[in-house]
């Protein structure tokens, strides 16, 4: 991958797609990718926390992979593609898993439920994602914490929307 372009007053010039939409956008260096989803382009359902790579809340896809994107920098997704809960809740074959996660009961506060539903999107857009078992599955969940504790909900929506 080319290294991004560095302007003359220490921006950086990055080349992404996000949900679908190409853009060329200049970023301080150190902005982090949170950051720049949800001040730079109103993706605010992207949701932070422990900012520390922990808790889940900030995930999003890039090129298809689960990120943290309280711990990488904007900078690291030029020439990326970026899925964020808001590209998610777009697609038609996501709306099974935002109809399971009302149906089960997977949320409370709703805090954690953009990243739940970006982490169990990963699932359904794989075949061996599809094809966990229920401790498997709850293993590749078990990076998204929910501090109103609605596991079972969220475990049962997963479930539903994989079946
Ligand atoms: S805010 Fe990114 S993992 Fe908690
Ligand atoms: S629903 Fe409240 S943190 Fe999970």
């Amino acid at each position: 991958m080319a290294h991004p372009t560095t302007n003359a007053d220490g921006s950086v010039s990055i080349t992404l797609t996000v949900n679908g939409e190409a853009m060329t956008v200049d970023v301080p260096a150190d902005m982090r990718l949170v950051t720049f989803l949800r001040d730079r382009l109103g993706l605010t359902g992207t949701k932070y926390a422990c900012e520390v790579g922990v808790c889940g809340v900030c995930t999003v896809l890039v090129d298809g992979r689960l990120t943290s994107s309280c711990l990488a920098l904007a900078v690291q997704v030029d020439g990326a593609e970026l899925l964020t809960i808001e590209g998610v809740s777009e697609r038609e074959d996501m709306q099974v898993l935002l109809d399971a996660f009302v149906s089960e009961g997977g949320f409370q506060c709703g805090f954690c439920t953009s990243g739940q539903i970006v982490t169990i999107a990963s699932l359904m857009m794989s075949d061996e994602g599809r094809a966990l078992d229920d401790e498997e599955r709850r293993h590749h969940l078990a990076g998204n914490l929910c501090r109103c504790t609605g596991y079972y909900g969220i475990e049962r929506a997963a479930r539903k929307a994989l079946s």
